[in-house]
């Protein structure tokens, strides 16, 4: 399993600039229930630090740049995210990090469900459980 896992998203592109258009089951592959943003993120700060259960998301980095970490109990994997025809796509039961925001990042997140905090799994020792207990 690819752990990385790069959406490059179509933009059309012409004298005025770029535009992406993202549709739910098609450039994003599920239904899209919840966006939210990151932005305006201090120096030295990073954030993540969990799984989810079900919830599968599409990480953008519509400004600036960032590094992601994701992790599946068994691997590590980093990408830079840093170009808005970019999106990462992170599947359930994957522990994901973010380091080394830009002052200007701005990260769009693209997410299959509603806001649930008994989704996360904020432990990393839980997590390494819950990955096994799904092998
Ligand atoms: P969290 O997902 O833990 O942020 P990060 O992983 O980037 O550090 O969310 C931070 C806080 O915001 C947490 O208290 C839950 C809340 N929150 C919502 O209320 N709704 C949401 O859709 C999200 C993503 C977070």
């Amino acid at each position: 399993m690819n752990l990385i896992n790069i959406i490059n998203f179509s933009s059309l592109d012409d004298q005025r600039g770029s535009l992406v258009a993202l549709e739910e089951n098609q450039e994003i592959p599920f239904k899209i229930k919840r966006i939210y943003y990151i932005f305006d993120s201090q120096k030295g700060i990073s954030r993540g630090f969990h799984a989810h259960r079900d919830i599968k998301q599409v990480i953008i980095c519509l400004s600036g740049s960032c590094n992601i970490l994701l992790d599946n109990g068994f691997r590590r994997e980093r990408v830079q995210l840093d170009n808005p025809k970019k999106g990462i796509l992170v599947e359930k039961l994957i522990w994901r990090e973010i380091h080394d925001f830009s002052s200007n990042c701005i990260l769009l997140v693209l997410a299959s469900d509603f806001f649930k905090e008994d989704d996360y799994i904020r432990d990393y020792t839980e997590f390494i459980k819950i990955v096994n207990e799904n092998v």
